[in-house]
């Protein structure tokens, strides 16, 4: 089983980006996470961080290609803007979790509409990392089952 993980853009500069919001934790250490729970349930990573809309559209499109049979994705900011990536994912079509570290719902306004939503299976936030981990024991479930 292989699974595409995709940070949305800023999530490179997490341990030192609004430490209140999101938390300490680096993203290195987010996707060492990741990948030992991965690897004790037999499951294979391929993680992507990209600031830029085009580049995450393409690495979602070569799901297939490479194989991926589900995507676990903070779209970070593109959450609230890109019909880019939501277009991206409905064209894929394979289990995906959309994952917040914080609960985007509890802060402005403008987080609380997400274009993401719709064309995935379901949606963790505000469990900080755990929301990551949650996600990614949701989509092994997702595969097993
Ligand atoms: C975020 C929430 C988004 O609103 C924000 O733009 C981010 C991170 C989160 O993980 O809580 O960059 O996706």
């Amino acid at each position: 089983m292989k699974i595409l993980v995709v940070h949305g853009p800023n999530l490179n500069l997490l341990g030192q980006r609004e430490a209140d919001i999101y938390g300490e934790t680096t993203l290195e250490e987010i996707n060492q996470r990741l990948n030992e729970k991965a690897k004790e349930n037999g499951v294979t990573l391929e993680t992507f961080q990209s600031n830029h809309e085009g580049e995450i559209v393409d690495e979602i499109g070569k799901s297939k290609e490479n194989e991926i049979q589900a995507i676990l994705i903070n779209p970070a900011a593109y959450t609230h803007t890109s019909i880019a990536i939501r277009d991206a994912l409905a064209a894929v079509s394979i289990p995906t979790v959309e994952i917040h570290l914080s609960n985007v719902y509890a802060r402005e306004e403008f987080r609380h509409k997400s274009l993401i939503s719709p064309v995935v299976h379901g949606q963790v936030c505000g469990f900080g990392v755990n929301s990551y981990m949650l996600g990614l024991d949701a989509l092994i479930d997702l595969l097993k089952s």
